[in-house]
């Protein structure tokens, strides 16, 4: 298939500019476009065949549920049912936005789109060329983050042409992302709403609204092992797989800067000392600090939005180097923080290391 790249510049569009991808949606077609976190693949929520479609697309496991976008705060009632006081005071505050709350699913959605499961994830973004797709199209839309299974969540068209191209029937190209990170994800169908994924809103962003929010016990694992190897099953399916992950072998690198740039170093000639490409992430402040043959910053440790927003590009970028063994340094766990260390020990498989303990030889 022929896949048809839309430019659509984000300051100035009068909505012109989508009217085919909107027929293309609700003719049960494919159409990426831009979001403020990263970009999406969109389908018709509301069609079985449109969600089949995006799994194939994908290459995605069809148990992995996929998140329905809407564009009015009155359209969630349709996809659910049992929307709880506390999601009232969450949209007010926090949608359109990097968000996605989880409800008891209506009649109307089918299992196909939620991976078989009763609930369905609901976002409404904030990106103008996302709403005005929504409106456009008149349809909920369905969409995962438009990469092929198993890669890096796209954060330009770019990405997206790279994984999708020829498998759907078009993408929007709305320029670079902002938040770089997927959106957080919150279950709001227990007592205590639950996250099931860190992004820019935080747990303390949350409680500030609705008091206590509690983490499923897959993010707060010491041992995140037993996750990969299912001995118990995360509450957001598509948690178990593995994810982001570059071709080279990714380690995560913690513990005090110093100590790490010392460990990174050891390890990166180690690895030159074998014949293999070695590459480090490091920061706008620590790029000086290696002598590896690829050293490449994913941002500034003085501002965590920037490390968020360069994370997904950078793991992409390693695969085009030709990055055999890549060396990340970390940041603090905390706040913003929490959803970046997510996204990295997972690209890595959680393989993780911690300088100064003499955990050598890796
Ligand atoms: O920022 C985002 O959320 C982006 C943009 C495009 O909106 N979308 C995104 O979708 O990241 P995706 O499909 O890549 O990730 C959705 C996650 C998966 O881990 C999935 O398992 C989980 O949400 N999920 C979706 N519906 C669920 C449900 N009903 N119950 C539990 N987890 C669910
Ligand atoms: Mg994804």
């Amino acid at each position: 298939m022929d896949t048809i790249v839309q430019n659509v510049d984000v300051e100035c569009f009068d909505g012109d500019e989508l009217i085919r991808a909107g027929e293309i949606l609700r003719e049960g077609g494919l159409v990426a476009f831009p979001t403020e976190t990263v970009y999406g693949l969109g389908g018709d929520a509301l069609s079985p065949f449109a969600a089949k479609k995006i799994y194939t697309a994908k290459g995605r496991p069809s148990d992995n549920p996929l998140i329905v976008h809407i564009a009015d705060w009155k359209d969630i009632f349709e996809i659910t049912s049992n929307v709880p006081e506390t999601a009232y005071k969450l949209a007010d505050k926090f949608w359109p936005g990097p968000l996605t709350m989880i409800f008891e699913k209506s009649e109307k959605v089918p299992l196909q789109t939620t991976g078989g499961l009763g609930t369905v994830a609901v976002r409404m973004p904030m990106h103008p060329i996302a709403l005005s797709l929504i409106r456009e199209s008149g349809v909920y839309v369905a969409a995962p983050s438009a990469n092929k299974s198993g890669r890096p969540s796209p954060t330009c068209a770019g990405h997206v042409i790279e994984d999708l191209s020829g498998k759907i029937d078009m993408i929007i190209n709305g320029g670079v992302v902002g938040i770089g990170l997927e959106s957080t994800i919150v279950d709001m169908t227990g007592k205590l709403p639950v996250i099931l994924r860190p992004g820019a809103v935080t747990r303390e962003m949350l409680e500030e609204v609705i008091g206590p929010v509690s983490v499923d016990r897959t993010l707060l694992d010491k041992e995140p092992k037993a996750a990969l190897k299912n001995t118990f099953i995360p509450k957001a399916p598509g948690m178990k797989y593995r994810h982001y992950a570059p071709k080279g072998v990714l380690t995560v690198v913690e513990g005090d800067i110093g100590e790490v740039i010392k460990l990174i170093n050891e390890l990166v000639s180690k690895r030159k000392s074998e014949g293999h490409v070695a590459a480090v992430i490091a920061t706008d402040e620590t790029m000086g600090s290696y002598d590896a043959d690829i050293v490449k910053s994913i941002g500034s440790r003085k501002e965590k939005g920037s490390i968020a927003a360069g994370l997904f590009a950078v793991l992409r970028e390693m695969d085009y180097l030709g990055a055999e063994y890549i060396y990340t340094e970390s940041f603090d766990d905390d706040y913003f923080g929490n959803a970046i260390m997510n996204r990295l020990r997972k690209a890595s498989g959680y393989n993780i290391i911690k300088a100064g303990e003499e955990r050598r030889g890796i």
